[in-house]
């Protein structure tokens, strides 16, 4: 089955951002907008999963989900992959504990790697929440620069998914398992 493990952002968060981006869809009939029930911060990508390693990759994940701490996280900015001229994706961009985030995906890609389940190729982790894609191409700076701006309300990331994804005429993903952070906050920050 085809996995990755993703946090699909709490629905107050995410009709913020439905509304901050209402006036921009008309403008740009060409992209294909995401649907808002699907949207997620993809932490780790794991591709076609077989299902033999799917009990030590349970595994894996809980371990890595409880040696990190809850963490604060807004939504903010813009971009696009892989450059807002010739663009194929459409992103927001995360705020907050970004450090935090990125340890938190290097040991679940870990994790999932010792399990057998890792990607041979690996992209480096850049936070973002894909909005839209692109195909052809397209020259999207104008909607870079007019949604740069955004900054959303901060919120907590409390836990994260393994998500299966079905593919189709319309993608589906279903959350297989999710896992709290379990681990105390660091000093300072609650
Ligand atoms: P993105 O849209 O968040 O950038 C589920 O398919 C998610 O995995 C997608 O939302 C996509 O990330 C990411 N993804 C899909 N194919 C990928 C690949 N070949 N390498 C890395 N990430 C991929």
């Amino acid at each position: 089955m085809r996995l990755f493990v993703g946090l699909p952002p709490p629905a107050p968060a995410r009709d913020e951002l439905v509304r901050a981006l209402e006036p921009h869809l008309a403008r740009w009939p060409g992209l294909r907008w995401l649907d808002a029930e699907n949207w997620h911060v993809t932490l780790s990508f794991l591709g076609e999963v077989p299902d033999r390693v799917l009990p030590e990759l349970r595994t894996r994940l809980a371990r890595a989900a409880a040696r990190h701490a809850p963490m604060t996280l807004s939504f903010a900015g813009a971009g696009a992959f892989p450059s807002a001229g010739r663009a194929r994706v459409f992103w927001t961009g995360l705020c907050g504990d970004l450090l935090r985030l990125g340890r938190l995906a290097d040991s679940v890609a870990a994790g999932a790697r010792r399990a057998g389940a890792g990607q041979a190729e690996h992209r480096r982790f850049t936070p973002h929440l894909s909005l839209a894609r692109c195909r052809p191409e397209t020259d999207i700076g104008p909607l870079v620069e007019a949604f740069g701006p955004f900054s959303g309300t901060e919120w907590e990331l409390e836990t994260v998914h393994l998500i299966r994804s079905n593919l189709g005429a319309r993608v589906r993903y279903e959350t297989v398992e999710e896992w709290d952070l379990a681990a105390r906050a660091p000093r300072g920050q609650g």
